[in-house]
């Protein structure tokens, strides 16, 4: 069995990569690759790094959380450029506790289970070794063994600063086990693991009145007092609170801000001087990033209260707020699916983008810039091409609100309620309009939407059916046309042959006949009719487009269906306009003859071959569409 042999793989691979030696042997190592002595900022940092990390649109893209984060990327680059950059040179947010802020279920959690796991990862490959004086239960940086007095040599032979002091712990050791001898104590390469508790920690808060500090810093081994006569001895604690066991890697603070202020005063002197207090010793030295995460309403109550002033300026915030833009909404969506149970379940086309369109407008702030709406606005972040409004209109409706995207509805709601559409259905298909229902349903269930919103919501909803009507007709009457691009071409070839005739005052030639034609002002109205253009700005409407074919021939581009959004709209009305009755007889007609039959056998079969429906699916759409036209 393949998984047994991965499994053998996997050990295998460990023991290889396993090393321990002397503190002697060790430096030999650090000499040839300092980075293996990094700090722990900069570890996290580099990982990311390594990634990989693409440009698009002078915007920085993180590959580290691609793989799970969609649609975030300003908020990560901010993340990555204003906090793990600066932290990984040693700069001043380094001592402080990172605090990402966003509404819930905004991706918050997976952020930081990304970094968990992505150290554990960095750890077993060449650039992301970490090694660590071996016994020492918070496997402690060895160079701490280096003595203050000796560490500005030291700097300028191997290029490392060493910061911390050695433990109480391994100070005795030294003196007991090694007699002193700081080049025989041994260091091993350690493996970060939450699991097995190396160099990830997470900590969150429990009851306040039963929860220890203890927790957070490690507590006396009563069982081993006698042995060692004295509280004071080190080796009668157990170093193995969450604070301890995340040295050299990081630790989450779960609902950090809901805490109890003991715990955080903690942090405080941890992040403040890379050290924190435990039982009756010296301070200890930690190197570790600490992230915790919160909502907006849980800061502001935190800052405002005037006990916490001193903690402010150990917490840098950064707000990860909701995705707003469609498409990417939709991968969320087809991630979130895919990780649950209802995998299985054929989910019909447009059916989460519908949803998600629902979302982000939920999400989106008002424009009060001229000519904007909500829906111009959703498409514009998507990417999309809206008439009068261009790349630099999308950067100021961003400069509008510096932090959109900390309200709405959150995707898991969205996947609850198509859970709840699928136990709903007796056939494991669902499709735009039982996402939509269900949404609508569960906006009365939803216990914390204010009554004004819910009012908004109902209109999004509204929103989103009817741009799921226009979709649904397209597609159809797309599926009726045998090959709707080749139409649409030959159709736009046409016209074009006809406006140049009409421009250049000359004659077209039938292609059968060889007999000169005038232009068909006929087709050529019934066209342009379709998108309102009147009789008075037929020519320059005609004028633009000659000049946009030759302004493309110029750059050596074709001028083809896909080049004017206004002609291309021209067009794919006016197919649809001629195939209306067909569609609308075809698909609503209750007991169609042979060849209706025939060709709504056609209609399904294509929309499964080359749309994505199921049969189901393709039924009920057809049934839809029926009715649509019908009204
Ligand atoms: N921008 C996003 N990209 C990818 N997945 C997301 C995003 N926002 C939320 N999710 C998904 O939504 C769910 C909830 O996210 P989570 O990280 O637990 O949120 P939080 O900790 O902020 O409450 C997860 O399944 C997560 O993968
Ligand atoms: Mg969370």
């Amino acid at each position: 069995m393949d998984i047994l042999n991965r499994v053998k793989n996997y050990r295998e691979e460990e023991n290889r990569l396993k090393w321990e030696g002397t503190f002697a042997e060790y430096l030999e190592i650090i000499k040839d690759r300092p980075e293996v002595a990094q700090t722990a900022h900069s570890r996290v940092y580099n990982m990311i790094k390594a990634a990989g990390v693409e440009e698009r649109n002078s915007r920085k893209m993180y590959q580290f959380f691609g793989e799970e984060i969609f649609g975030l990327e300003e908020a990560i680059e901010r993340l990555v450029e204003e906090y793990f950059h600066p932290a990984a040179k040693r700069l001043d947010v380094r001592k402080r506790i990172l605090l990402l802020m966003g509404p819930v279920s905004g991706g918050k959690s997976t952020i930081v289970t990304m970094l968990k796991r992505g150290l554990e990862q960095y750890s077993r490959t060449d650039e992301g070794a970490v090694y660590a004086i071996k016994g020492c239960p918070m496997h402690e940086d060895p160079l701490h063994l280096i003595p203050h007095h000796l560490r500005e040599e030291f700097h300028q032979e191997y290029g490392i600063r060493i910061e911390g002091s050695l433990s109480p712990l391994n100070t005795m050791r030294l003196e007991k086990e090694y007699s002193g001898c700081v080049e025989d104590v041994m260091v091993e390469r350690i493996f970060f693991s939450e699991d097995k508790r190396v160099g990830i920690g997470t900590f969150s808060p429990s009851d306040p009145k039963s929860q220890d500090i203890a927790d957070l810093t490690g507590s006396i081994d009563f069982s081993t007092i006698a042995e060692y006569g004295s509280e004071s001895d080190p080796r009668a604690y157990r170093f193995d609170g969450e604070l301890n066991k995340a040295n050299r890697g990081m630790m989450e603070f779960q609902e950090m801000l809901k805490c109890d202020e003991k715990f955080l005063w903690h942090l405080l002197s941890l992040t403040q001087e890379g050290n924190f207090k435990a039982g009756r010793f010296a301070l200890i030295s930690a190197d570790e990033l600490i992230v915790a995460h919160t909502n907006e309403s849980e800061y502001r109550s935190f800052i405002s209260n005037k006990k916490n002033e001193a903690l402010h300026s150990r917490i840098i915030v950064m707000p990860i707020p909701y995705n707003l833009r469609v498409s990417e909404e939709e991968r969320i969506y087809e991630k979130m699916i895919k990780q649950s149970d209802m995998a299985h379940v054929h989910i019909a086309p447009h059916a989460l983008r519908v949803a998600a369109i629902f979302s982000v407008l939920t999400r989106l702030e008002d424009s009060k810039k001229q000519g904007m709406d909500l829906l111009k606005k959703m498409r514009l972040y998507d990417g999309e091409n809206v008439e009068g409004f261009n790349q630099v209109d999308v950067e100021e409706l961003k400069k509008e609100f510096p932090v959109e995207g900390m309200n709405g509805i959150d995707p898991r709601y969205v996947i609850n309620r198509i859970s709840s559409a699928i136990i709903r259905k007796e056939v494991p298909s669902i499709n735009a309009l039982d996402v939509l229902r269900s949404l609508k349903e569960g906006l009365d269930q939803h216990a914390s939407i204010s009554s004004e919103d819910k009012e908004n919501y109902m209109n999004y909803i509204a929103i989103a059916r009817r741009e799921y009507d226009d979709i649904a007709k397209k597609e159809v009457q797309k599926a009726f046309v045998y090959s709707y691009e080749e139409s649409a071409k030959s159709l736009m070839d046409n016209y074009l042959d006809n406006v140049e005739a009409y421009c250049n005052k000359n004659k077209l030639r039938d292609p059968l006949t060889g007999e000169e034609l005038n232009p068909d002002e006929k087709l050529m109205r019934s066209i342009e009719e379709q998108i309102g253009i009147s009789e008075n700005a037929k020519k320059s409407f005609r004028e633009e487009i000659l000049i946009r074919i030759s302004a493309y021939a110029r750059k050596g581009k074709r001028f083809d269906y896909n080049s004017h959004e206004r002609l291309r709209e021209a067009i794919q009305k006016k197919l649809f306009a001629d195939l209306k009755d067909v569609v609308k007889i075809t698909t609503s007609s209750k007991t169609p003859d042979e060849s209706q039959l025939k060709k709504i056998n056609e209609v399904i079969a294509r929309l499964i071959d080359e749309h994505g429906y199921n049969s189901v699916s393709a039924n009920e759409l057809l049934r839809y569409v029926g009715s649509l036209l019908n009204r």
